[in-house]
């Protein structure tokens, strides 16, 4: 993507000095050439001229025009993921990065991936916004309290790249940094199968799901005073009030933390909050885990990579906005 932005950003830049030059250059110029020479002279009336004011909007227009179809171009080619993406969890708080991958490898303030595949960070945030921002990549999204936003790069060259923090988020934002580590693919699947590993996310999920006694209500019998998470994730659940809801991580997540925000129908709104006793790095376990439940993954290569349904592609929708 670095090289689409930059070629939009050196354009930009050519039309600015351009025209800059242009009007400076004709300021001086006029200046002196229609400098009053007698003290009793007076200018012609001039009458206004049709030919230059349709030239000095039609240029005009036609360079926004430009500008506009070519910026609005490289934005959606930003935010929109491929539908192969490795997959990594983001949690961002004060003041410190945390990275998770789906085979369980746990980071701080580091983040390991593979050279030529594209990735897709899934954030959010434990305490204020924060905003990742990889200068090197030319990508920069927040990280929301109470949200999932997205961001995706494809890294093209192995190498140590910076990572900031770019929201003001208290006394020791600039030291928010971090790196992005490209890798080699075998250096990084020997780096994957390296750490000190407690199993896959789903696998950590699935722990907490029973040791949360949430599998007591949520069972796959008709007894669960739960709904049935099996084969959930990415399908449309019908309300009790009329409505539907995609069921994406934002939904399962305040099914979470606040359950009776939206109750599926069939069900009664008795689920306790699990607010406070789940962090927001348990939270992505246990999404991960009711995405694990599906079975009719056929999109998904490995345990590594994820094919998303599209309703998870489509997760970052509401995070775009908020893209600076
Ligand atoms: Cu986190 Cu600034």
């Amino acid at each position: 993507m670095a090289p689409r932005v930059d070629h939009l950003y050196f354009f930009l830049l050519g039309i600015a000095s351009f025209f800059s030059l242009l009007i400076a250059g004709l300021i001086v110029y006029y200046a002196v050439r229609f400098r009053r020479r007698s003290a009793d002279s007076v200018g012609a009336r001039i009458q206004g001229g049709m030919l230059l004011e349709i030239t000095w909007t039609v240029v005009p227009l036609v360079i926004a025009m430009v500008i506009f179809v070519w910026g609005a171009n490289v934005f959606f080619a930003m935010s929109t993921p491929p539908v192969e993406t490795l997959n990594v969890y983001v949690v961002g708080k004060q003041w410190m990065w945390k990275f998770q991958h789906l085979d369980g490898q746990r980071e701080i303030n580091e983040l390991h991936v593979p050279v030529g595949r594209a990735v897709k960070l899934i954030m959010t945030s434990e305490d204020v916004i924060h905003d990742v921002f990889v200068p090197a990549f030319r990508v920069k999204a927040d990280v929301v309290p109470g949200r999932y936003t997205n961001l995706w790069f494809q890294p093209t060259r192995p190498g140590r790249y910076h990572l900031f923090c770019a929201e003001y988020c208290g006394t020791r934002h600039s030291g928010m940094t971090g790196e992005v580590i490209v890798m080699e693919p075998d250096a990084y699947e020997a780096w994957l199968s390296g750490g000190a590993v407690e199993g896959s996310l789903a696998s950590a999920g699935e722990k907490l799901f029973s040791d949360l006694a949430c599998n007591t209500c949520h069972r796959p019998d008709t007894q669960g005073r739960g709904p049935d998470l099996q084969d959930l994730f990415g399908k449309t659940q019908a309300l009790q009030d009329g409505a539907s809801v995609v069921a994406d991580e934002a939904y399962i997540r305040e099914s979470i933390l606040n359950p009776r925000a939206k109750i599926v129908a069939g069900f009664q709104p008795i689920m306790p909050t699990f607010q406070g006793q789940v962090s927001e790095e348990g939270v992505l376990e246990l999404v991960e885990y009711v995405k694990s439940l599906n079975k009719n993954r056929a999109s998904a290569p490995a345990a590594s990579s994820e094919g998303a349904p599209r309703p998870a592609d489509a997760v970052p929708a509401s995070g775009r906005g908020t893209r600076n």
